[in-house]
């Protein structure tokens, strides 16, 4: 294969991109790992549009693509944390990986990161997905911590139907034409002093972003008791190992990954 560098440049994503880096993702993530994300939704690409009209002032997402001539062959989303620029997607288009790109667009986030005056570049990934763990290895990443991510599988937990917190029509309702609209939304409900955060994703799958009142298995229990017989799968992200009994249709482990930005990084 040729090398993929020569004639490539990084620019900033405008809102034309948006369907191109929507499928960039759903390459790069299908099948294992686009299910976990609200990518999975096409209607989602009215998301990215939104976020890159807002700009990284509003957003703190910063989308950058990477250009071979007029093709968009690989792009990445970062945003800003306190100390650290977090790499939330990057991608390289299938049939030129492996020739240097994301190498490009790797120094590039963390020249970003400097930039930014954040001293420290962070990731997630896949612990299944061994070519994106070992390259990052390779690129002086160390493995700081781990979580897990599940598929659950939306069925009735009787055993905790009687602490589950139910969500109000009208929140419900709001949430589903948000979703219909861009792919995802997130709905909130309180009960007493307990309180939910779920959210909708691709009119089939629910995400659990938040709970607190309540432990982790009573909201599992509350959201499957709201939407069973509606939709199939619950995602749930978790610090712990997921417990042996629940009905899982898939898990992955989640390394977290650090760089410390240094010197060298800085000059680069
Ligand atoms: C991870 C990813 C962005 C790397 O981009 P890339 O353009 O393939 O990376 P590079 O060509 O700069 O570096 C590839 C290195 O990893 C290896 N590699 C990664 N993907 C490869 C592929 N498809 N074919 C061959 N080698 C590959 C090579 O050994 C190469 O090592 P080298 O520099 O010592 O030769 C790209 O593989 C991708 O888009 N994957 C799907 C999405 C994904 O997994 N993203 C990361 C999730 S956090």
């Amino acid at each position: 294969m040729t090398n993929g560098r020569a004639a490539a440049r990084v620019r900033s994503a405008v809102v034309e991109d948006a369907p191109l880096i929507l499928k960039l993702i759903q390459q790069g993530f299908a099948p294992a790992y686009l299910p976990y994300t609200l990518f999975q939704a096409p209607e989602s690409v009215v998301y990215l549009r939104e976020l890159i009209a807002a700009g990284a002032a509003q957003s703190q997402h910063e989308l950058y693509c990477l250009n071979q001539g007029d093709e968009i062959v690989g792009f990445y989303d970062a945003v800003c944390r306190d100390t650290a620029f977090f790499l939330n997607y990057i991608s390289v288009s299938p049939g030129v990986q492996g020739t240097g790109l994301g190498q490009i667009l790797l120094d590039h986030f963390e020249m970003t990161a400097v930039s930014l005056d954040k001293a420290r570049a962070e990731l997630d990934v896949f612990a299944s997905n061994h070519r994106a763990c070992e390259w990052y290895l390779a690129q002086r990443y160390a493995i700081q911590s781990c979580q897990w991510v599940m598929q659950v599988e939306i069925v009735d937990w009787k055993a905790a139907s009687d602490t589950a917190i139910e969500i109000a029509e009208p929140v419900l309702h709001r949430g589903q034409i948000e979703e219909a609209r861009r792919g995802f939304s997130k709905i909130e409900c309180v009960s007493g002093s307990s309180s939910l955060t779920v959210g909708l994703i691709a009119g089939h799958t629910c995400k659990l972003l938040g709970f607190s009142g309540l432990s982790q298995m009573q909201a599992v229990a509350s959201v499957c008791r709201q939407f069973r017989n509606q939709r199939q799968i619950l995602i749930v992200p978790s610090a712990g190992k997921p417990p042996a009994d629940w009905p899982l249709a898939s898990v992955e482990k989640i390394w977290q990954m650090t760089k410390t930005l240094q010197d060298s990084d800085r000059l680069r």
